[in-house]
């Protein structure tokens, strides 16, 4: 074998030992397998909802309880979805919490006092500060039984 045809077989084969090490490399994504999967949470639930409890929980109008992130309040009496609010709890300025403030009729920041309407629309921005809110997701709800859940979407 001559020197320039040692050389281009060498370079071939360092070709091929790249080429297969980067295709195995890459043929693994990294959202494949189930460590990868969403955390379903306690019992196997859906994370994508929140739950709570009409037995013990918003009996009265203007009542509020949050849970898994969600802002329930009740507005009206009777226990359809149409009696319920549910939004975000954490605000979108910079993460204060959301209160429901039925005399107002309005969802308040307590950080910066940003006020929201009961369709997520702003109704105020933030005070004495700077940066803007935007409106707050308002989720869907249902009823079964006892239980108010939210879809987070
Ligand atoms: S955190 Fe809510 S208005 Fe600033």
């Amino acid at each position: 074998m001559e020197r320039d045809e040692f050389i281009k077989s060498l370079g071939l084969g360092l070709a091929l030992v790249c080429t297969g090490s980067c295709l195995s490399g890459c043929g693994k994504s990294s959202n494949d397998g189930p460590e990868d999967k969403p955390d379903p949470g306690p019992g196997g639930g859906n994370t994508n909802t929140a739950t709570i409890d009409l037995s013990t929980d918003l009996k009265a109008i203007g009542d509020q309880a949050k849970a898994n992130g969600v802002l329930f309040f009740r507005i009206a009496a009777g226990n359809t979805a149409a009696s319920f609010v549910a939004t975000e709890s954490i605000c979108p300025h910079q993460g204060g919490n959301l209160v429901w403030k039925q005399a107002d009729n309005r969802i308040q920041c307590q950080l910066h006092f940003s006020e929201y309407a009961t369709n997520g629309s702003v109704l105020q921005g933030p005070q004495g500060t700077t940066g803007n809110t935007r409106t707050l997701k308002i989720y869907s709800t249902s009823i079964s039984g006892t239980k108010l859940t939210a879809t987070i979407a």
